[in-house]
Order: structure tokens, then C-alpha cells, then sequence
């Protein structure tokens, strides 16, 4: 029989990515989201017999509940959070973290009331590189989050706290737990959020503030010089939401992943000036690069290096996407999109 997964924010950007993974994988998938961060999208496997989507909040715990134990769900991935690019951060510094913090109380409540019934194996949590963001040393491996002053950001702060409710959730009630750690994920199907503000960059609006996306609308708009946020030497590890989805799926029956937790990016890194200069070559072609560096934000990261070695060891994962082969898919997207306005 099917194996069952309850995702929440099942509707978003890795949401999109993990659906298609679980599905071509052979996983029944019901998905629950609150659409507030995009509002209503329209996927590819929408009408597929395996996936079911519920509109419903993630801090509804008896609608979790309930839905875990009748579904006899196998998994529950929890991965609905106000989250954004960095301007998001900043804007809703206080709402993301009541809102993430009662998101995450009523998921593990939910999913402690599922693992006592019987059905459930563990929860999937999803945390973020931005636990390290004060780490001195690179690359960053999992459990420095312990050793390392605590994040600046209170997404990062929030993110942290994930770890300490599956601690937590397995001290007290034995609930076996996998956290995946994704650094920056890339790809399409990200849109602008429904509370976006616009922020001026040069003469364009900052793009969600997610620096792909908007480095590739800026120069689509014919931006020059390209404006990019600092002096671009912020070092980032760009991932693609394909083989990121492969990795969470990866962690789900994996007996070594019980109560471990993983980074999950490429191995390769790169400055944002040198993204900026790759992106500007693809769609610019020979054109001479110039660019402008603007005032950066407060908690704008200089270095997010990870250690990769975790998860191919236990899992036999790697994010094999190279950035050049991401950014030929994601690049016609944002074009798209840019055409339609919605970006
Ligand atoms: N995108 C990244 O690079 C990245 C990196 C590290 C960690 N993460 C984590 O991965 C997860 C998914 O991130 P994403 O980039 O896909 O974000 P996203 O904003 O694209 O998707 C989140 C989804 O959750 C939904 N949601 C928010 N609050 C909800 C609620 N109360 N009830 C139900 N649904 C709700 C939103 O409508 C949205 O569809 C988050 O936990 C995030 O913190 C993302």
C-alpha cells in the first residue's frame, strides 16, 4: 500500500518541488495550506488521484490531528512558515515569529497525538541555514546551531527553536524526528508574496527580495548598472528545489536519519557578485557588466558555507544541480512572470 504524507505549506515554493518528488516517488500526498503567503496556486498535479489539498492553517492542531490519524499518515513534514526573502525578515520581524512559534507548537502537538495513535513515524521538520548566521567558522556543520551565539534575525532565532521543539517533543513524548536544513533554495514557482511591500533597487523593485529571483527581473528589465544589495562578497549556496526535494524525500524512510538532523545544499558556493555577473552574462550576453552596490539590510549574512558530507554519508545525497543548469530553468520562468506581471 501507498505510503501517506501529510505536508503543510504545501502550496509553496519547496511545497510545489516536494509534492511532484513524493508523488513521482509513489506517496500519497495531502497537502494543507492556508494560501496566505501566495494566495490560490494552480500546480501541475493538482487533479493527480495520489494528492489531495486542503485549505486549512497549520495551527489548527485538532484539524492536523485529526487529519494525521484518519489518513493513517505515515509522515508528517512540517513545512508551512511565514517566511521570506530579506526584506521579509525585516518587515515582519515580530509577526514571523508568533505565527512560525504557533505553527510549530500546534504541528508537533498534532503530531505527538498522531505517533501515540499508532500510525505515525516521526515528524520531518524543516529549520535553515540562518541558524548559523553567527558562526565564525566554515563550513558550517550540523550541531554548531549548539556552539554558535544564537542568529541575529528572529527567523533565524524561530528556525533554531525547531530543533529545540523535536528535542523536546522526543525527551517528553518519544517522538522521533528528522530536521532538514536547506540553504538557499532556487527555482521556479516562486512568486511575489501577497504582502510584499515594494522596495526601490536602482529604478526596478526588489523581486521578493530573494536574491536569484531578483538579480534575474533586474537585469530582464534592462537594469544598468545592475544595483545588488552590499559589496556582493556574501558567500551562498545556491540550491535547486528539485534536489533539495530529493533530499527531504531521501531522509523519510532512512533509518539513520531518526533524530538527526542535515544540511542539505550543493557543495558549490558562490559570491553574489559572481552570480550577478553569470546571470547578467545569460541574458545579456557580451554587454560590459556595471553595477552600483546600495546600503545593505541589517541581517545580510556574509558567509553561509555548509558541510555537505552528513548527508551523502547517510542518506547518499547530493544536490548534483549545477547553478548554471538552475538558472536555465529559472531564468525563463522569471521571464514569464515578469510578461504576465506578476513579478
Ligand atoms: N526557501 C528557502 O530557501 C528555505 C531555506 C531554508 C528553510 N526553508 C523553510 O522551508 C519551508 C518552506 O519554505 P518556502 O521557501 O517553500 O516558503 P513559501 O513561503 O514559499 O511556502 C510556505 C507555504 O506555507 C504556507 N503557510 C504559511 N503559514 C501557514 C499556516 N498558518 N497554515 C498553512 N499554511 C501556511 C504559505 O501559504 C506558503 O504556501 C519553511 O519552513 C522555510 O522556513 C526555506
Amino acid at each position: 500500500m501507498a505510503k501517506t504524507v501529510l505536508l503543510t505549506g504545501s502550496s509553496g515554493f519547496i511545497g510545489g518541488y516536494l509534492v511532484e518528488e513524493l508523488l513521482a516517488q509513489g506517496y500519497k500526498v495531502i497537502g494543507v495550506d492556508n494560501f496566505s503567503k501566495y494566495g490560490m496556486v494552480h500546480r501541475s498535479y493538482d487533479s493527480d488521484p495520489n494528492y489531495e489539498l486542503v485549505h486549512g492553517d497549520a495551527k489548527d492542531m485538532q484539524l492536523l490531528s485529526k487529519t494525521l490519524i484518519r489518513e493513517q499518515c505515515d509522515h508528517f513534514i512540517a513545512g508551512a512558515a511565514m517566511i521570506g526573502g530579506i526584506s521579509y525578515f525585516h518587515k515582519f520581524a515580530f509577526d514571523l515569529m508568533a505565527e512560525n512559534e504557533r505553527i510549530l507548537a500546534s504541528s508537533f502537538e498534532a503530531a505527538i497525538a498522531a505517533y501515540n495513535h499508532g500510525s505515525l513515524k516521526k515528524i520531518t521538520a524543516m529549520s535553515s541555514s540562518m541558524i548559523y548566521e553567527n558562526t565564525t567558522t566554515w563550513p558550517s556543520k550540523e550541531g554548531d546551531e549548539r556552539h554558535v551565539a544564537p542568529p541575529e534575525s528572529t527567523y533565524g532565532f524561530e528556525k533554531l527553536a525547531v530543533h529545540y521543539f523535536c528535542q523536546g517533543a522526543l525527551e517528553q513524548y518519544q517522538l522521533p524526528y528528522t530536521i532538514c536544513i536547506p540553504f538557499n533554495c532556487i527555482g521556479v514557482g516562486e512568486s511575489r508574496a501577497k504582502t510584499d511591500i515594494d522596495i526601490k533597487s536602482g529604478n526596478v523593485s526588489l523581486a521578493m527580495s530573494h536574491v536569484v529571483p531578483d538579480l534575474i527581473q533586474k537585469i530582464l528589465k534592462g537594469q544598468d548598472p545592475l544595483h545588488i544589495l552590499g559589496e556582493g562578497n556574501q558567500i551562498r549556496h545556491y540550491t535547486y528545489g528539485v534536489d533539495l526535494a530529493k533530499g527531504i524525500v531521501a531522509s523519510l524512510e532512512n533509518p539513520a536519519a531518526v533524530n538527526e538532523s542535515f544540511n542539505l545544499a550543493t557543495k558549490e558556493g558562490h559570491t553574489v557578485l559572481e552570480l550577478a555577473q553569470i546571470i547578467w552574462k545569460k541574458i545579456n550576453g557580451d554587454k560590459p557588466f556595471a553595477y552600483v552596490s546600495d546600503a545593505p539590510f541589517d541581517y545580510d549574512v556574509q558567509k553561509r558555507v555548509p558541510d555537505v558530507s552528513k548527508a551523502k554519508d547517510v542518506l547518499g545525497w547530493e544536490a548534483d544541480t549545477s547553478l548554471d543548469a538552475a538558472l536555465d530553468k529559472v531564468i525563463p520562468w522569471i521571464e514569464e512572470q515578469v510578461a504576465k506581471g506578476t513579478i
